[in-house]
């Protein structure tokens, strides 16, 4: 699809002139946000711990005529989230939007969970998303608009066995936007979570690989059961994802603040 058609080839949002970062940008759910709001005419950064990653896909926009910048960052350093805005600021000049998508899992039976294991998920999935929207809101406060999308997940909201740093980790992140919501509905910034189910991605592999090991089957088998068993029959895509996100900072969505959305086929109602 070619960049900077507008307007928008999705739903006709136009981004142009606005300024999104991108937590876990270089590949799976924030890698697809990061080409649709590219697409859509927004500046793109790109933070990730996985430089190589963030690299090639900010020159995969910029080759195509739209913008990105890539910023090494861990999400769990205050302070590297802090260099990571004041680079987007020097090199962008605002911030409009902050989706937070960075995400680590761990696979475990409670008992036998390695203690510094499940307290990474927690920094990752809740301190990560707390530190970004912190240091982000400074600025979008000041400019009097904004707008900020957490990815979390229905393990946030039914739990997942096996999972409960990621689980608990995900149910404290529609905390955090429902209570951040209620906080800067007044100058003008909208906080929404989405909830996605299962799609096929490398953390997906990852933990769909440690709980089928559990129960005697392959990740894919183990990810195709729960696809047949689902009610669409199917995975969830990056690119549904991509597009209530898109949807979400459109200002058509300006009403929309402390929610939590699921996209699950169903899976969850
Ligand atoms: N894949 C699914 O089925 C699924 C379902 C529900 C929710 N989610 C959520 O969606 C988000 C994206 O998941 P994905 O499936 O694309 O995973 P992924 O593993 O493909 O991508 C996650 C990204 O986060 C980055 N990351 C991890 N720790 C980081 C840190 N400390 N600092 C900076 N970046 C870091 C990784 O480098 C990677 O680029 C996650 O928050 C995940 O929990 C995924």
């Amino acid at each position: 699809m070619p960049f900077l058609v507008l307007p928008c080839p999705v739903m006709n949002i136009d981004l142009s002139g606005q300024v999104a970062i991108i937590t876990g940008a270089g590949r799976g759910i924030g890698k697809e946000i990061a080409l649709t709001f590219a697409q859509c005419g927004s500046t793109v950064v790109l933070a990730a711990r996985n430089t190589d990653q963030i690299t090639t896909v900010a020159s995969e926009i910029n080759d195509a005529g739209g913008k990105a910048v890539s910023v090494e960052t861990d999400v769990t350093d205050s302070n590297a989230v802090g260099k990571m805005i004041e680079i987007a600021m020097e090199q962008a000049g605002r911030i409009d939007i902050l989706i937070n998508n960075a995400g680590a899992s761990y696979v475990a039976n409670l008992v036998m969970s390695d203690d510094e294991k499940w307290r990474e998920v927690i920094d990752v999935n809740l301190m990560g998303v707390y530190y970004c929207t912190k240091a982000v809101l400074r600025h979008m406060v000041l400019a009097k608009a904004g707008r900020i999308v957490n990815i979390s997940s229905v393990a946030g909201l039914v739990g997942a066995a096996y999972n409960s740093a990621y689980a608990s980790s995900k149910a404290a992140v529609i905390g955090f936007t429902k209570s951040i919501a209620l906080e800067v509905a007044k100058v003008g910034i909208t906080t929404n979570a989405i909830c996605p189910w299962h799609l096929d991605t490398e953390l997906t592999k990852y933990t769909m690989g440690a709980r089928g090991k559990m129960f005697g089957k392959s990740a894919e088998e183990y990810l195709q059961q729960l696809a047949s068993d689902s009610p669409q029959q199917r995975l969830i895509t990056p690119e549904e994802i991509a597009g209530l996100a898109l949807f979400l900072v459109s200002p058509q969505a300006k009403g929309i603040t402390g929610q939590a959305i699921n996209v699950s086929g169903g899976a969850v109602i």
